[in-house]
């Protein structure tokens, strides 16, 4: 796509007054805690990405020599590094889309809650940067606890007047990727081609992965050790770093793809592209946010999915997380409207 763009700009100049080359031309993405763990290997991923030409680094640490070191690679993004509430604005302006992985991650014994009394105030401050910045911009939520830190992105751009629910997601799809990764070890199958639903919010028990949507078979030994797995593959990494991290390398891959197929909607226009991830959503009464496979357009959020058919085990996974979510929903909600 990006060579049929290029194609375009370079051989018949007046298609670039069209709406598709415009957008696909000019596509800055803005990474927000890019020094970082997630931050580094997720700008260089997003770096090999050729329909990305602008990348802003933003950190609070150096994110000069980041920049530098990227900006050596021979893919179209012009990288450039900020660094400090200053450069923030310079950062955002312009951004199509605002990836969020800043923040502090947990260490063995923590619960992702637990990041809630710093990242809650970290991504406020962010949100509130976007809302001024770049108030049209996509903006996708690593940090954690993500089912937290989605209500309040959404509820700082509310306070100023420029929430768009279709534009606000919540990353979970490393959730699906580790649901893929599990499966196909375990069936001897090609996890590049599975695609397997996992629903809900990120953290625990609010992690439901539909094993019986994904076209494999399982004793139910099998699904017990796999949902496991699946629900606490972040307290696996946790572990085995042993005090340095949570996942940061599997992160910026799920990252990336997301963010991939972010553009790939809204600047190819391709359609049929679809994630499951945490957006505002009315699939489950009572709760304001949920992760379902959603179909991504032009515009963010085109098609929201319902939850799939789900077997009665699925069943009991969805009625504990729903509890859950809700109390981390009111506590972001709550961060904002009440502090
Ligand atoms: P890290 O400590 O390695 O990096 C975080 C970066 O954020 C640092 O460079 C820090 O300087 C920066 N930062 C802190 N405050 C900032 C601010 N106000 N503005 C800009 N940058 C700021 O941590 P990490 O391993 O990269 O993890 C980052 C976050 O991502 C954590 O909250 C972690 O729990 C979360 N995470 C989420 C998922 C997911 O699936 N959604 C997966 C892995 C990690
Ligand atoms: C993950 O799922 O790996 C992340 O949410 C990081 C963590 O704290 O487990």
């Amino acid at each position: 796509a990006y060579c049929a763009a290029a194609f375009l700009a370079i051989f018949l100049p007046p298609f670039c007054f069209l709406p598709f080359c415009m957008s696909s031309c000019q596509v800055k993405v803005t990474v927000i805690g890019a020094a970082g763990g997630i931050g580094q290997p997720l700008a260089l991923l997003l770096k090999a990405n050729p329909l990305i030409t602008e990348l802003a680094l933003y950190d609070v640490a150096p994110s000069a020599g980041v920049a530098a070191d990227l900006s050596h690679i021979n893919t179209p993004a012009k990288v450039t590094g900020y660094r400090g509430d200053d450069q923030l604005p310079a950062a955002l302006s312009g951004a199509h889309l605002v990836v969020i992985p800043a923040g502090v991650p947990r260490k063995p014994g923590m619960t992702r809650d637990d990041l809630f009394n710093i990242n809650a105030g970290i991504v406020k401050g962010i949100a509130t940067a976007i809302a001024k910045n770049s108030p049209k911009a996509f903006v996708a939520v690593i940090s954690n606890p993500v089912n937290s830190t989605v209500p309040i992105v959404a509820e700082v751009l509310k306070q100023h007047g420029v929430y768009d629910p279709k534009r606000v997601f919540g990353v979970t799809t490393l959730d699906i990727v580790r649901a893929n990764t599990f499966v196909g070890e375990l069936k001897g199958a090609d996890s590049q081609t599975l695609s397997i639903p996992v629903i809900g919010g990120h953290s625990g028990v609010t992690i439901i992965p539909v094993l019986s949507a994904s076209g494999h078979t399982f004793s139910d030994s099998e699904r017990e050790t796999l949902v496991h797995r699946i629900q606490y593959g972040g307290d696996e990494v946790v572990k085995a770093k042993d005090g340095a991290g949570s996942a940061t390398l599997s992160m910026a891959f799920a990252g990336a793809r997301f963010a991939n197929s972010v553009l790939e909607a809204s600047v190819l226009k391709k359609a049929g592209v679809k994630e499951c991830t945490f957006v505002k959503s009315d699939v489950v009464e009572g709760l304001e946010y949920f992760s379902t496979v959603v179909e991504l357009g032009a515009e963010g959020v085109a098609k929201i999915h319902p939850i799939p058919n789900l077997s009665e085990y699925e069943r009991k996974l969805f009625d504990a997380a729903v509890p859950e979510l809700k109390g981390n929903i009111q506590k972001g909600v709550d961060f904002v409207n009440k502090s």
